[in-house]
């Protein structure tokens, strides 16, 4: 009797709880919104340090047009490509989960939009928030074609601290005095490293430091006492940078879409494909005040050595006439400084304990840095790299060789043979001093397309270790489809015994984008939880064409909710 009475009154409870369920499931779908956006891919002149060049832009904007969602989200952007050039674009960060198809590297996750072509990106946010980025994702294209990604929590959560007064994308690129593409087809054709680019900008703007510039410097006006949100996006090719605003301290709170605990600093370092964001406070005599850019050069070759700025105004001083007063500029760390550079990414942490695997299923190795390939005649034209050969990059020493005939994932889902192997290496096919003098012999990698194959959920750690093969460098690694822990990393070579005492499994860091190094490694650890095909590179795109990539072919688990999902029906075909 009394066990009968119980199972009837858990069983009306567990209705109304159901009840309940299924109301709170709904109303979660019912705060979510569709964003439709197109995105017209056109060529604009566009006047920059005194000239006027045709440049690839979206909807006419430079930087592209900004996207605002919560999380939750669905974002529907028509890709109409009006350009003459193929072109794809790529949601920076994104999970894309079970969505290859949304992703847009070119040859990878997709065929690329022909020009007269169009496609449309289809994905949903889930459990994501902040500031995220998108970009084309073909040759040097996203010189120009490229925007900020705002997340904004979801309808009744709040942001992990006071509301800002005001929030700004602050986005950091690279101009060439040339047309981008055609830098990069001529250094493909010789061999020979590509131009360095001849401004850096903020906001697209070069500002005060560059010919005919001044003008049109961008401007970012603050009331006294008031703070406010800098969503601080690296947009440039090739170049990691140091940035600082003059008197004021930075508050990180969040790289990459997640969540730091935050800290004070004077400047911060930020690689191509990264985003910081910080807040700032208004708490200085109120004046003019630059922010500006400028290189953090790891390697041992040229580099572009200019720097950007910006203004901010306290909006009292505004009113005054005239240029009166020249703003204050703010100290940058020297262009070689590892120490700063080091100094700063060290402090990063997640807010509290995360979840980091700790059973690695898969523990994989890679060396990534720079090559040459020899030539047989070292006079060729195109044969212009160090004494007569071409530059090329690696990852275990496999420079990865960009499809033509289909993409990665098309290929796979269509099981089209002949397209890619799955054997590329876990750990470098010779073991050698990695940072130390490198002879010879190993300086030329095998161009191939090769995949590493992983199973679904497994946990993975990668290694990621620079060699010191032409020149040591900082090689922001980049992850699609995913986010990942950063658990360590050293200078040297990476020592299996004694280093991973060392690993933060605590509270690292999540991130999409982390740099080696110079002459050192870093480890990132994740779960391989969505299926697909996602590429793994360096984030700069002097290195991508030459090779410094690989991908991930993460297996479909059990069930349809670990499946790839169905291509859509206009996915572009080569
Ligand atoms: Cu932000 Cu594969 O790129
Ligand atoms: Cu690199």
């Amino acid at each position: 009797m009394e066990s009968q009475k119980l199972s009837a009154k858990l069983g009306s409870s567990c209705f109304f709880f159901c009840i309940f369920l299924i109301f709170a499931f709904l109303a979660s779908f019912a705060d979510a919104e569709t964003h439709y956006h197109e995105f017209v891919i056109e060529a604009r002149p566009v006047k920059r340090l005194c000239r006027t060049h045709s440049s690839i832009l979206v909807n006419g904007q430079f930087p592209g047009p900004t996207l605002e969602v919560r999380d939750g989200d669905t974002l529907v952007i028509k890709a109409v490509n009006r350009a003459r050039y193929n072109i794809s674009l790529h949601w920076h960060g994104i999970r894309q989960l079970r969505n290859p198809w949304a992703d847009g590297p070119e040859y990878v996750t997709q065929c690329p939009i022909p020009p007269g072509g169009t496609y449309t990106y289809r994905f949903t946010i889930q459990d994501q928030e902040g500031t995220l980025w998108w970009h084309a994702h073909s040759r040097w294209l996203r010189a120009t074609v490229y925007g900020a990604l705002i997340i904004y929590p979801k309808l009744g959560s709040a942001y992990p601290f006071p509301m800002p007064k005001k929030e700004v994308p602050i986005l950091l690129g690279e101009w060439w005095d040339r047309n981008p593409m055609d830098v990069l087809q001529q250094a493909l054709f010789t061999g020979a490293a590509p131009n360095v680019s001849d401004a850096y900008t903020i906001n697209a703007q070069p500002g005060d430091l560059y010919r005919c510039s001044s003008k049109e410097t961008t401007k970012f006006l603050v009331e006294a006492g008031e703070t406010i949100l800098l969503r601080i996006i690296n947009s440039a090719l090739n170049q990691e940078l140091f940035y600082a605003v003059a008197n004021h301290k930075l508050t990180v709170f969040a790289v990459d879409a997640s969540y730091v605990k935050p800290f004070a600093t004077n400047f911060i370092m930020i690689a191509p494909g990264q985003t910081t964001d910080v807040l700032i406070t208004a708490d200085q005599k109120p004046g003019h005040y630059y922010m500006a850019a400028h290189a953090y050069n790891s390697a041992n070759a040229p580099f572009d050595n200019t720097t950007t700025t910006a203004i901010l105004e306290y909006t009292s001083c505004s009113a005054k006439k005239g240029q009166s007063m020249k703003p204050i500029f703010p100290w940058l760390p020297g262009f070689n400084d590892t120490g700063s550079a080091t100094a700063f990414t060290s402090q990063l942490r997640s807010p509290s304990k995360v979840e980091v695997p700790t059973e690695i299923d898969e523990s994989l190795f890679f060396t990534v840095g720079l090559g040459l390939i020899n030539c047989r005649n070292p006079n060729s034209p195109r044969c212009q790299g160090p004494n007569g050969t071409r530059f090329a990059a690696s990852i275990n020493n496999v420079s990865f060789v960009f499809p033509r005939r289909n993409s990665l994932m098309q290929a796979y889902y269509q099981g089209q043979p002949g397209v890619f192997t799955t054997d590329f290496p876990p750990v470098p096919p010779i073991q050698f001093d990695y940072t130390g003098n490198v002879s010879r012999g190993l300086w030329q990698p095998v161009k191939a397309t090769k995949l590493f194959k992983l199973k679904f959920g497994s946990t993975v750690q990668i290694v990621f270790q620079d060699t010191s093969i032409v020149t040591v460098e900082n090689h922001p690694m980049h992850l699609h489809g995913y986010e990942f822990y950063v658990i360590g990393s050293g200078f040297g070579n990476f020592d299996p015994r004694n280093d991973p005492a060392k690993f933060n499994l605590v509270d690292p860091p999540r991130r999409n984008t982390i740099g080696t190094p110079p002459g050192g490694w870093v480890a990132i650890r994740f779960k391989a939880d969505n299926p697909g095909i996602w590429l793994l590179h360096c984030h700069i795109d002097t290195h991508l064409p030459w090779g410094l990539a690989m991908a991930l072919l993460v297996e479909n688990g059990v069930g349809k909710l670990q499946a790839v999902q169905a291509p859509p029906l206009d996915l572009p075909r080569c």
